[in-house]
């Protein structure tokens, strides 16, 4: 089996380089030096090798797992020395939508590998065989699909994926991926649970339960939301819970919410979003962001009872 070298050693690349070590798929992580990454692949048992070096450039398989902003600028560097038709996996479709990376660097095949999963599940539903999903897109690959396709057959098993690897385009992955994250996962999720918990504990509500309400049992809902699936989910819930719902839905889901929705994907199609990216300092933000939450009385009970139930 073709070895895949892994360029980067963060939050999906953890996960990657332990799920194939363990599932005995040849693979080693490339590093820009021996800092903090280097000690913690090396402890994990994981082979390592320098970008850049002679080495490095002998694999014909690579995963670019480092931030999406910093794709262009790594391949400026270092792509015209990879060996020609080599392959280089992208975790995310933005980069290549973006950036045009198949144009500037044609003697490389682009090929999307897209894990549905942040990399801390990647791994511990691995641990924990559940289920795991994926899409792909070949659409730049110059050589002989067959054959990569075999490759990749492996190589997703041995990444602990389970349902697919589907077929899709690196504008749909890229469109979607950024909808949901918008839209859903890293904005309704975590804010409206936030607000929520607010709104109990100014009413008098213990912090305590108001965490399991609106932060722990979103875990554990939507876990059985998972398994089961959307129809059967509403068989499980109390008869409170399901004339509570129908409530919240027709009450919260108004025009203007579903019009407002409509328009982060308007943004996403339209690529202006693209230009937001461009003109925002991640680490700020993140920093901004971070201090916000580690403000927040949620955050607060959430440290408090992992603190006392240790
Ligand atoms: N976060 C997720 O779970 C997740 C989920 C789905 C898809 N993805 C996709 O996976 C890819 C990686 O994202 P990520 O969040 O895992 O990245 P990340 O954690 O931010 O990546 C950090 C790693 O990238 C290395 N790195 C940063 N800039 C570099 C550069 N210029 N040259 C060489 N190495 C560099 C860092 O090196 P040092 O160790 O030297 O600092 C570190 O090892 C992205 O395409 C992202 O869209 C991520």
């Amino acid at each position: 089996m073709m070895r895949l070298t892994i360029i980067g050693f963060g939050n999906q690349a953890r996960a990657w380089a332990q799920n194939l070590k363990d599932s005995r798929f040849p693979v080693r992580i490339a590093l820009r030096g021996k800092n903090a990454s280097y000690s913690h692949a090396i402890s994990l048992g994981l082979e390592t090798i320098e970008i850049g070096s002679e080495e490095f450039y002998q694999d014909q398989y690579f995963a670019l797992l480092i931030p999406d902003h910093s794709h262009a600028n790594f391949l400026q560097q270092y792509g015209n020395q990879f060996r020609s038709g080599s392959i280089i996996l992208y975790a995310h479709g933005y980069s290549l939508l973006k950036n045009h990376l198949t144009s500037l660097f044609p003697n490389l095949n682009h090929v999307l590998f897209a894990p549905k999963s942040i990399g801390t599940e990647l791994r511990s539903q691995y641990l924990t065989k559940g289920k795991l999903g994926a899409v792909f897109s070949t659409e730049n690959l110059k050589q002989d699909e067959e054959l990569f396709l075999q490759w990749m057959e492996s190589f997703s098993k041995a990444l602990g994926i389970n349902l697919g690897p589907y077929k899709t385009s690196i504008k749909n992955e890229t469109q979607a991926d950024l909808y949901s994250e918008q839209g859903l996962l890293c904005s309704l999720i975590p804010y409206a649970a936030s607000e929520m918990f607010r709104d109990l504990t100014d009413k008098g509500i213990e912090p305590e339960l108001a965490y399991f309400e609106c932060w722990h049992e979103l875990k554990l809902i939507v876990n059985a939301m998972v398994e089961v699936g959307p129809k059967s989910f509403f068989d499980l819930i109390s008869p409170n819970a399901l004339i509570g719902s129908e409530k919240g839905y027709h009450k919260l889901f108004t025009k203007d919410f579903q019009d407002n929705l409509k328009s982060l994907l308007t943004d996403i199609q339209n690529q202006s979003f693209h230009k937001e990216i461009d003109e925002t300092n991640v680490e700020d933000l993140r920093s901004r962001i971070k201090l916000r939450w580690e403000e927040s009385p949620l955050q607060k009970t959430f440290e408090k009872i992992q603190q006392e139930n240790r």
